[in-house]
């Protein structure tokens, strides 16, 4: 890492609160923002559009080489696009949420998205960036690194929420804990690695979790 930039990263499992926090902290430290996941998402929706075969693993990492990926980093101005194509909406689908997995449990895939996080989190002087590999694989030299965890209980409200209420509680329990079991087989986002902070927002507000992870910022930049 270059001296004068500010790498902040930041992981959890699904309804942590992580991109809504995330996103609030970079406007906080007037950082870029990179949620990672929008971009195993945004090839989600591609493969299946393609009508790539999701067993096939070989033709799905294929499709994260080729593809052409834009993403904005800024906190304020959500855009997301793959072959040109916007995606911003589209990749929130449940459909998406549903079959992500396939490509995030890809170690191929994996690899290729790893080096474009690596590539955009360099072209950036201050940047949040989140997921569920960014404290470990993506930057694990970041000036802060947060695991952002939550009960069980809790991510079963906030995506519920998230949600607008279109999901029954077994999609819903579907959704975030079927997909983070399948997805802690090839990254563990539930245990914080060595030297990296763990922020607990079960029993905290949106306001009271932003505060504590710009705390726990504070803590790490200090050293
Ligand atoms: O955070 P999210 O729900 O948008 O993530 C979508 C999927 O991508 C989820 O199944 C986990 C996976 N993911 C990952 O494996 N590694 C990341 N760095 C980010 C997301």
């Amino acid at each position: 890492l270059n001296n004068d930039q500010l790498v902040i990263a930041i992981d959890g499992p699904s309804g942590s609160g992580k991109s809504s926090v995330s996103k609030a902290v970079a406007r906080e430290l007037g950082a870029a923002y990179l949620d990672t996941g929008a971009m195993y998402r945004a090839i989600t929706y591609s493969v299946l559009a393609d009508g790539t075969d999701l067993a096939d693993a070989s033709a799905i990492a294929q499709a994260v080489r080729d593809a052409q990926l834009e993403i904005s980093v800024d906190p304020d101005a959500e855009l997301v696009k793959i072959g040109g194509v916007d995606v911003t909406s589209a990749i929130r689908e449940p459909r998406i949420s549903e079959q992500v997995s396939t490509v995030a449990t890809n170690l191929d895939a994996r690899a290729e998205l790893v080096r474009r996080q690596q590539e955009i989190i360099n072209a950036n002087a201050r940047i949040v960036a989140e997921g569920r590999d960014i404290t470990t694989v993506v930057a694990p030299d970041a000036d802060a690194r947060i695991l952002l965890t939550a009960s069980e209980e809790a991510r079963l409200r906030r995506r519920g929420l998230q949600l607008g209420g279109t999901q029954n509680d077994s999609q819903l329990a579907n959704q975030v804990l079927a997909r983070d079991a399948k997805d802690s087989t090839v990254v563990n986002f539930t245990q914080a690695a060595d030297g990296v902070m763990t922020v607990d927002s079960s029993d905290l507000d949106f306001e009271q979790t932003i505060k504590a992870v710009l705390d726990a910022i504070s803590t790490a930049t200090k050293n």
